[in-house]
């Protein structure tokens, strides 16, 4: 076995990692994650799906590819620019709502809401406001991160930062979870 995908890529993707590329984004997930995200969400038909971090939309068009036609998935970030990406690839599927917005002012206004998986691929969700963020998780509901090995442009101090998260997420006795020491390091949690 090896690590390459064999099966079709989104008919997005290809368009979009040209415009990444173009664009400078270079905080794109890697393509195993983003194989892992589509599977997942295969498992979750009519689902109702968030991503906290949208980029230039790479992730979310796996996203997309794995859900049913009845699923929905809404997006943010708050960087125009890369945000404009997805949209122009991305936005002729009904099923996805991408918002231009903070993370904090999002979840703070949004907390009420359900959802069955949640990628977490910004500062909220995972370092802030990680407590509201599972709190809008449904049972049996995914809740995914990835870059939890150590990354090149980690800043100083950052690596306690991810220990205190990992050591976090382990101590809830609502979440089952499995760590990957794979790609950038992946936790995909589930809730009880
Ligand atoms: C790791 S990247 C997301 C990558 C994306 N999921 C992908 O696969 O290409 C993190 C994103 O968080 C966004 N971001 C940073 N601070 C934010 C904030 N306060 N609110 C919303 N988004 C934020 C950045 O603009 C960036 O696009």
């Amino acid at each position: 076995m090896t690590e390459l995908i064999n099966q079709p890529f989104p008919v997005s993707y290809n368009a979009i990692l040209e415009k990444t590329q173009q664009s400078g984004f270079t905080m794109a997930s890697d393509l195993q994650t983003c194989c892992l995200l589509r599977t997942l969400a295969v498992s979750k038909p009519s689902g109702r799906f968030l991503e906290l971090g949208t980029g230039t939309g790479l992730s979310t068009a796996w996203i997309l590819d794995g859900m049913d036609s009845d699923a929905t998935l809404v997006s943010i970030d708050n960087d125009a620019t890369f945000l404009a990406i997805a949209e122009e690839k991305l936005n002729a599927d009904s099923r996805l709502q991408l918002v231009l917005t903070d993370g904090g002012e999002w979840i703070e206004n949004n907390k009420h809401q359900q959802f069955d998986y949640i990628f977490a691929d910004t500062w909220h969700g995972k370092y802030l406001l990680l407590e509201e963020v599972l709190n809008m998780l449904n049972k049996g509901g995914f809740y995914i991160i990835d870059d939890m090995l150590p990354q090149p442009n980690w800043p100083d101090g950052h690596q306690e930062k991810a220990e205190k998260l990992i050591a976090y997420l382990e101590s809830r006795s609502d979440l089952v979870l499995t760590k990957q020491v794979w790609a950038t390091g992946i936790i995909v949690a589930v809730k009880k």
